[in-house]
């Protein structure tokens, strides 16, 4: 199969598996030990049913999207994604460019693998920054300085990494970051030989934000405690508040009462989030989690949720369900594995497409028109 006939953003995927080695692939397609998160995130949208009307007109369909203050194109934007030029070179780049063309938010990772000065000038304007707080208070404080001379405005501050993932692909892998080219590694590059001729001639790949601290590192274990603090609490919350002139949204949120705490603290947003089943696998998919946080907050700040987004369908789900946002993650990630920026526009297609015709079989002209009873 063909990207032109890739129908579906599990066509991307499928196609994506077949040309990325073994352990790039995982890295980004995995979650946390036996992946019931990442699968319930899915099949929960999946099995939210939304019931067509018809009769209405539906010959305009408007997908255009206010949020935060700002017109986007669609009612969806790309969430943050960490070393993902480790999937297919050039990746952060490639989404960023996606992003600005199509008029949504990309939200450039702490952990990218490309600076956040260069993704502040590929997405050019439709940029936001994604913070993981570190234990050091410098490290932080410089990425934020950092951010701001690049000219971010909204920060997206992730509250779901007390403690690193425990992914098992990963650990069966033996994933270091910088990659280690153990005999198993090589053997799996050998057999995509278009990966590693392309990722041989971009460099290894790297967190490129970090990349004088994390030297010495050796696991991705490792990587993540330098970058990610467990001692990240309510109070740091409030004083990243007050640092933090811009919009700034709280991602990771699954419990109704820490949404309200955001709203209590001035955050502008949060987003209902398991890290794409990353994290844990024991909690509850997002769309599970949704209508509460919605019902709690009862319109005092603006919901985005993100993790299983795999068709059009579900960013209407999201909405009927409370969400005035929706990302979607890996769904665009599978894109660019499948075919670089072809393959990122064709999953961009594909989505738009999906949620154009949702829309009108849902009797809806545009994604605010999506009734809130599902
Ligand atoms: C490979 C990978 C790396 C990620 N890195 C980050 C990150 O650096 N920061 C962050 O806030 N979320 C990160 N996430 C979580 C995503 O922002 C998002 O919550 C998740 O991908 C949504 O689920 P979906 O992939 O099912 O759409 C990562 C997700 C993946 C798959």
């Amino acid at each position: 199969m063909g990207l032109d006939r890739a129908a579906s953003i599990d066509d991307l995927r499928s196609l994506a598996k077949r040309r990325i080695p073994r352990f790039a692939f995982d890295l980004v397609d995995g979650g946390a030990e036996n992946e019931r998160n990442l699968r319930r995130n899915s099949e929960a949208f999946e099995e939210l049913e939304l019931t067509p009307r018809y009769m209405r007109d539906v010959s305009r369909i408007e997908t255009g999207t206010r949020f935060l203050g700002q017109d986007y194109a669609l009612p969806f934007g790309m969430a943050p994604i960490g070393m993902l030029n480790a999937f297919w070179p050039e990746a952060d780049v490639t989404l960023a460019r996606l992003c600005k063309r199509e008029n949504i938010p990309y939200v450039a990772s702490s952990a990218a693998s490309t600076t956040l000065e260069k993704l502040a000038e590929a997405a050019d304007g439709n940029g936001w920054f994604q913070l993981y707080v570190s234990g050091d208070d410098d490290v932080t404080e410089g990425l934020i300085a950092r951010a701001e001379a690049a000219g971010y405005e909204v920060m997206v501050v992730t509250a779901d990494v007390p403690a690193a993932g425990k992914r098992d692909r990963d650990i069966r892998n033996q994933l270091a970051v910088p990659f280690r080219f153990t005999p198993e590694v090589v053997l799996q590059c050998a057999m995509n030989p278009r990966w590693a001729l392309t990722s041989l001639s971009h460099g290894t790949p790297n967190i490129a934000n970090y990349a004088d601290l994390l030297k010495s590192a050796t696991s991705y274990a490792d990587v993540q405690k330098t970058l990610i603090t467990a001692r990240f609490t309510w109070e740091d919350l409030k004083k990243l508040r007050a640092r933090w002139k811009g919009k700034l949204l709280v991602k990771g949120i699954l419990h109704p009462k820490d949404a309200v705490k955001c709203a209590d603290l001035g955050c502008d947003g949060i987003i209902v989030s398991n890290h794409g089943g990353r994290q844990v696998a024991f909690g509850p998919p997002t769309i599970e989690a949704l209508p509460g946080i919605a019902q709690a907050l009862a319109g005092r700040i603006p919901v985005a949720i993100d993790s299983g987004v795999r068709r059009g369908a579900d960013v209407l789900r999201a909405k009927a369900s409370g969400a005035d946002f929706v990302f979607a993650g890996r769904a665009l990630a599978y894109g660019v594995g499948a075919g670089g920026a072809d393959g990122a526009q064709r999953a961009m297609d594909i989505l738009n497409l999906e949620l154009v015709r949702a829309l009108g079989q849902l009797g809806a002209a545009s994604f605010e028109d999506v009734a809130s009873k599902v």
